[in-house]
């Protein structure tokens, strides 16, 4: 088993403090910052958008893994990368012309990502799957922090990986919505590259030492 990479969601820091929160994580075990981006449209809740991020991104270490969770996400592509995103995954809901959108993400020099809602069969990404950098699992419906896990997840895990090896793809599998200790040893055995932790992270009294109690019991 690797160790999975660790991406604490922005979405559940204190929105008043973001410098501040963004740099205590920068000697944490962090490895990626999830910026979770909605639209009111997509998803029944509006967060932030490129100025915010633009602003995280002058005191952020790590890199951004950008979740847009937006209509149209290919008209703002370009906007999110110089904001600095790193990663920029789009919802495969939200893209009736998915294979463009995926090249011009990648043209931008980002991690191309894709994310599927909870209902969504991983089956929908065998003609892409090969050219992606990442596949998000949605573990909850989309647009909200502090939900709870759908355990159906574990089988779209285990089905993503086969996809994977079956197409020879170098995706890593991300899993976003409800993980905690109490899930993510067994989403990593399934076969999760990335946990994504929004109110596990943030709602715990010390973020960082959460995040190195992750690291220790997912590397052992
Ligand atoms: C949900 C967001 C998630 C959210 C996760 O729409 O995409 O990234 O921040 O938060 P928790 O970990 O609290 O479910
Ligand atoms: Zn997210």
């Amino acid at each position: 088993r690797i160790a999975p990479l660790l991406a604490p969601s922005l979405l559940a820091a204190d929105f008043a403090n973001l410098q501040a929160e963004t740099q205590r994580l920068a000697p944490s075990a962090a490895d990626w910052l999830h910026c979770d981006v909605m639209d009111g449209r997509f998803v029944p809740n509006i967060s932030f958008g490129i100025p915010v991020l633009q602003a995280i991104h002058r005191h952020a270490q790590q890199p951004l893994d950008v979740h847009l969770m937006i209509e149209e996400p290919q008209h703002y592509l370009s906007a999110f990368r110089d904001a600095g995103a790193a990663n920029i995954t789009v919802h495969y809901e939200a893209c009736p012309h998915l294979h463009r959108v995926v090249q011009q993400i990648k043209a931008l020099g980002c991690r191309a990502g894709v994310a599927l809602n909870p209902h969504t069969p991983v089956s929908v990404l065998e003609d892409i799957i090969a050219d992606l950098d990442l596949v998000c699992i949605m573990s909850v419906n989309p647009g909200f922090g502090g939900q709870s896990f759908i355990p159906n997840t574990l089988r779209k895990v285990a089905a993503l990986k086969e996809l994977i090896v079956d197409y020879n793809s170098a995706a890593l599998i991300e899993i976003d919505g409800g993980v905690s200790l109490q899930n993510a040893a067994a989403l990593v055995e399934a076969g999760a590259d990335v946990l994504v932790a929004g109110s596990f992270v943030f709602n715990s009294p010390d973020p960082v030492a959460t995040l190195a109690d992750m690291r220790q019991q997912l590397n052992a």
